[in-house]
């Protein structure tokens, strides 16, 4: 410690002042055993105090083992049983109690994936040969590097059975931002966009962004309300069909069948948002709605949660006349991808690492899914119902308590456990019970139990 200021009370002498701040400091833990104090004088200056009042408190220090002096260097702290100071002063422990419950221990957050078995090996291999590349150090192409766009359009033609070419597909770094620039050339054309209720937030920020009216399509636990769709206003949609955010569910085949049909009639277009298909643990995925028709269909996908958020990385596919809109548009903008990720991640598809990560990852998330839910049914019976353990990287729970959403969010976090609300996917309903949404893709098996137990020590 090189310095110390604080401020003198008018009614004890100075120096006892000083004396009581340091041992405090030093019983708290916050000077450390072993450190240096500042020197008599240059304590007396910047407490603007004489030194024979810096040196009667140091000698108090001295005298109550706080502290020693050593010759020529100055004067440094004892190490004391800083445990048995807490245990003495009340007002400090209970202090420090708090903070160390409202630590957080687990951390529920939806926005993460598996950092142990993330193939740091492989991807650090082929980042750097990237970086031996003449064109890594250059910009890139417009609308995404030609190696990706093509393993793009093979893995959609396998996986979710898209048919498309690289030339219709576009490279972007995020679902927001691909939603911002598509809605530059959608507005003239469709002032408005139905969007599902609830549904995802960063979409609609997307589109409020561009002053589109928002009509709403209700979406239930059991899936989608299509009751109204053909009285509906607007010719565009926003949808998760594959995994409804933040539901989980799927649509069924009728349904998709039911909007393919609704949008020829319309002229319009589907936004169809493919964001986490590829971890279905009970059944085969089901075929992305652009497969059925591709005409009026814009397909979004990425690489957020099967593979990792910060690499920035997501694709579109669009149909002919919006793709010319979008070249002619956006001709003069440079990329919004990193170039470096986009050669890597072609090189880590090509090589087969994509497909192999994809499968390596459904088997432990499921494992995970499974050992998580059969948790919270054991430690919660009842008093939880589990919404969207089929697929995905997150589950909601309906709470039966009496508690609302942001009481449980508080009293989960008073044990050390950050859980998340879902009160931010509304728009003109409101759930019956509170809905709280727990990730649980990077948390490990311990981790998962753990989370489960505090949390019935704080609902239950
Ligand atoms: C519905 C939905 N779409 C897309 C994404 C991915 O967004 P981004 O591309 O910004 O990672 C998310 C992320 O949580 C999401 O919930």
């Amino acid at each position: 410690m090189k310095n110390i200021i604080f401020a003198f009370k008018s009614n004890t002498p100075k120096y006892k002042q000083i004396y009581e701040q340091f041992k405090m400091l030093i019983e708290q833990g916050n000077i450390h055993a072993n450190e240096q104090l500042p020197s008599i004088r240059e304590l007396a200056n910047s407490l603007q105090v004489s030194r024979n009042t810096t040196l009667m408190a140091y000698d108090l220090l001295l005298a109550e083992g706080y502290i020693r002096g050593e010759k020529r260097k100055g004067y440094f702290v004892n190490k004391v049983e800083t445990l048995l100071f807490q245990r003495k002063n009340n007002s400090f422990q209970s202090k420090q109690t708090e903070r160390s419950l409202e630590r957080v221990l687990i951390d529920f957050r939806a926005g993460a994936v598996d950092q142990k078995l993330f193939p740091l090996k492989t991807w650090r291999k082929l980042y750097n040969q990237v970086l031996t590349l003449e064109k890594s150090y250059l910009y890139g192409e417009a609308f995404g590097e030609i190696q990706l766009r093509e393993q793009v359009a093979a893995y959609l033609l396998e996986s979710r059975g898209v048919k498309t070419d690289a030339n219709s597909i576009i490279i972007g770094s995020s679902t927001q931002q691909m939603l911002v620039y598509l809605g530059h050339i959608l507005k003239d054309e469709f002032p408005g966009i139905i969007v599902e209720d609830p549904g995802f937030d960063g979409a609609r920020e997307a589109f409020q962004f561009h002053g589109f009216s928002l009509e709403t399509l209700p979406v239930f636990e059991s899936g989608a309300d299509f009751s109204k769709l053909h009285s509906m206003k607007e010719k565009l949609i926003y949808v998760t069909p594959s995994h409804h955010s933040p539901y989980g569910v799927s649509m069924p085949i009728q349904q998709r069948q039911t909007l393919i049909n609704w949008i020829n009639k319309k002229e319009g277009y589907i936004l169809e948002d493919d964001y986490d298909s590829e971890f279905r643990y009970t059944q085969q995925p089901f075929p992305a709605l652009a497969s059925i028709h591709s005409e009026r269909v814009i397909y979004l996908g990425n690489f957020s949660k099967s593979f990792l958020p910060g690499v920035r990385l997501c694709y579109m596919v669009l149909p002919q006349p919006i793709l010319h809109r979008y070249k002619n548009r956006f001709l003069h903008f440079e990329s919004t991808a990193s170039l470096l990720n986009q050669l890597t991640m072609a090189e880590f598809m090509k090589e087969g690492e994509w497909a192999r990560h994809i499968k390596r990852m459904r088997t432990i998330y499921r494992r995970k899914m499974q050992h998580f839910t059969s948790h919270l049914k054991k430690q919660f019976g009842d008093h939880l119902t589990i919404i969207g353990e089929q697929s995905g990287l997150y589950i909601l729970v309906k709470v039966h308590l009496n508690y609302s959403e942001e009481r449980l969010i508080q009293r989960a976090l008073k044990y050390g456990v950050k859980v998340y609300p879902t009160n931010i996917y509304f728009v003109n309903r409101s759930p019956n019970r509170p809905i709280i949404k727990l990730g649980f893709a990077h948390l490990d098996f311990d981790e998962i139990t753990q989370g489960v137990k505090l949390l019935k020590s704080a609902w239950l």
